[in-house]
């Protein structure tokens, strides 16, 4: 018998979780929604996206992000598609300041971006640590769990999802448009929708490559 973490060892008691994980019906289908999600670009992403119930889904499942000091250090913004040319606007400033010679054709790409995805959500962490010794980088990983939640219980109910960053992030423009202060650090955008066309599956990497033990 086998455990996920490898060979039992001669003498070892049988526990009653010893059976494969996915052998129980819930451990099956997260198991399924793990293998499901894969990334996909906000451009091949159309409608259906989620309704305001669905979001709510989402958000009840990143609330449950460990959470070390129990700071909540992240929040999600949505963007409406009425806010949509703002952003498209945001950008547009953002490449204009790294390259002032962008083209109009450049510029055109870089304010469509900002209509792609029936639903868009910015990824924002709280990164001072002055208050409570808790430190960026577990803020940090705090979101990311956050996130993983978002893009998992959106695969679980139906929909394709996709992360994008830049260095638009960054820009005074973008910042400005969400209001973000000065602790503030907007991550990633988040895109959810329904995938136009199917990508076949990226190879991941083999489990046993991510686990060493120590002493071995
Ligand atoms: C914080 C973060 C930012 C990302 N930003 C981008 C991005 O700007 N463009 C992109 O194509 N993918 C982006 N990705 C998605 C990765 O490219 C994708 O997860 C990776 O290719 C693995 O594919 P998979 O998610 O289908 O397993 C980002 C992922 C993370 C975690």
């Amino acid at each position: 018998m086998t455990t996920p973490h490898g060979q039992l060892k001669a003498g070892d008691a049988p526990l009653p979780t010893m059976l494969p994980w996915h052998a129980s019906d819930v451990g099956a289908e997260l198991a399924s929604v793990l293998a499901a999600r894969h990334n996909v670009s906000a451009r091949r992403l159309v409608e259906p996206g989620p309704d305001p119930a669905a979001l709510e889904q989402l958000m009840e499942a990143a609330v449950t992000a460990p959470d070390h000091g129990l700071l909540t250090p992240w929040h999600f913004v949505l963007i409406p598609a009425s806010q949509r040319s703002l952003l498209g606007k945001a950008f547009v400033s953002a490449l204009l300041e790294r390259d002032p010679g962008a083209t109009q054709a450049q510029l055109a790409t870089a304010a469509e971006k900002a209509e792609r995805a029936p639903c868009l959500l910015l990824a924002v962490a709280h990164v001072d640590t002055g208050t409570n010794g808790i430190p960026t980088h577990e803020r940090l990983i705090s979101l990311g769990c956050a996130i993983q939640n978002v893009l998992l219980s959106a695969t679980a109910l139906g929909y394709e999802s996709g992360l994008a960053s830049g260095r638009s992030l960054d820009a005074p423009a973008v910042r400005s448009l969400f209001g973000l202060e000065p602790h503030e650090q907007a991550i990633c955008f988040i895109a959810i929708g329904t995938e136009s066309q199917a990508k076949p599956p990226r190879q991941r990497p083999a489990a046993g490559s991510v686990l060493r033990v120590l002493g071995a």
